[in-house]
């Protein structure tokens, strides 16, 4: 246990992604299923995505993600205590990806477990790592979100194959020492919904045959537009919820960071927060939805731009399955 001050704060002070290098574009999903440019950027906002290669896996893009942020924040491996890793497209259902990633960066001193919490897995991670901080269980934790969707995705399905990419973004979290970090959060989950976004088969409740992979059962389901309705509900409700915690009016907001699953959503939950589109960061386009990378790139984006000063409030909030849906109020 490591002794804290009473009131102090948890705050990301280094932040690092990899998007493997092969871009997919809209025109290239025209020659593969009955789409088209126009119907993926005018339904999702989505106009590339990146794809690992046969050989990556999901830990490998987030030990190439993980290293780049110790070393944008100077640290070495032996300064973190804990490692999380959120995913929904694991390595292996056991050991964890945790566990791989841990093997790869050679991090043999720490702990390591994965959560899945759908696309809110950064978020739910957030708010874990903020936790085990402040009750002194570690003290310099790294947070990655990776998935390598690409390969749990129906290359024959034209209603999610066009959606998704692959990527990792990784934060290093520890004790704030001023006024900057976490301000508050908001976290729930409805496992009622869980058949409108799931992968079927693969795990106990249907275990992979030769039935199910003839059937596609191994591949992501999702019925889009319903899941559109509860996302767009859900992350309204979770900034809500996270502003009034913090005590913050929608005007203190600078930077909006949504999940990056449709600018359909985004568009949404921004107009129901009234917050202006210049305050909103918006990065589908470049992406696609990789799910729990999606608000550490964003984070790494805008802190490599210059655009996030001191002082600046950030709402993070995502949606995912599960369901589970979640925000945090953040000062830089
Ligand atoms: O990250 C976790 C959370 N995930 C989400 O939040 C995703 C939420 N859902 C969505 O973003 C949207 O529902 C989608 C982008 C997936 C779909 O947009 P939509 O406006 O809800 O379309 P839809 O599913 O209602 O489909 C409309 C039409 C259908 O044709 P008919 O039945 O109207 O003739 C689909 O068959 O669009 C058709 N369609 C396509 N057409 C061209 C579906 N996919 C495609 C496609 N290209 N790729």
């Amino acid at each position: 246990m490591h002794k804290r001050e009473q009131g102090s704060r948890v705050k990301i002070v280094s932040t690092g992604f990899y998007a493997p290098e092969k871009v997919l574009t809209n025109a290239d999903l025209e020659k593969m299923v009955d789409t088209t440019d126009e119907w993926i950027v005018s339904r999702s906002g989505v106009k590339e995505r990146r794809i690992a290669s046969a050989e990556q896996a999901t830990s490998d893009l987030c030990i190439e993600a993980a290293r780049r942020a110790l070393r944008n924040g100077h640290f070495k491996v032996e300064d973190i205590d804990l490692i999380i890793v959120a995913t929904a497209s694991p390595d292996t259902i056991f050991p964890s990806t945790a566990c791989w990633v841990q093997e790869g960066l050679k991090a043999d001193h720490v702990a390591a477990f994965d959560i899945g919490a759908g696309c809110t897995g950064f978020l739910y991670g957030l708010i874990l790592a903020e936790s085990l901080i402040l009750s002194g269980v570690s003290k310099r934790i790294l947070l990655i979100g990776g998935e390598v969707l690409s390969k749990i995705t129906n290359w024959k399905d034209r209603a999610t194959c066009v959606l998704f990419g692959d990527a990792a973004g990784a934060a290093v979290l520890e004790e704030s020492r001023d006024d900057s970090g976490i301000l508050s959060h908001y976290w729930k989950a409805d496992g009622s919904l869980a058949g409108l976004l799931f992968q079927p088969a693969g795990g106990t409740r249907m275990p992979a045959s030769v039935q199910t992979v003839a059937g596609d059962l191994h591949y992501i389901q999702m019925k889009g537009n319903e899941v559109f309705k509860h996302a767009v509900k859900r992350m309204g409700e979770s900034a809500v919820e996270a502003l009034k915690r913090a005590g913050l009016r929608k005007e203190d907001i600078r930077w909006f960071i949504p999940h990056q699953a449709n600018t359909r959503i985004i568009d949404a939950t921004a107009e129901r927060l009234q917050v202006p589109p210049e305050k909103v960061y918006v990065n589908i386009q470049r992406y696609g939805n990789v799910s729990v990378a999606c608000i550490p790139i964003c984070l790494h984006e805008l802190h490599v731009a210059g655009k996030l000063k001191k002082g600046d409030i950030i709402l993070l909030d995502a949606f995912g399955a599960g369901f589970t849906w979640a925000a945090v109020a953040y000062r830089w």
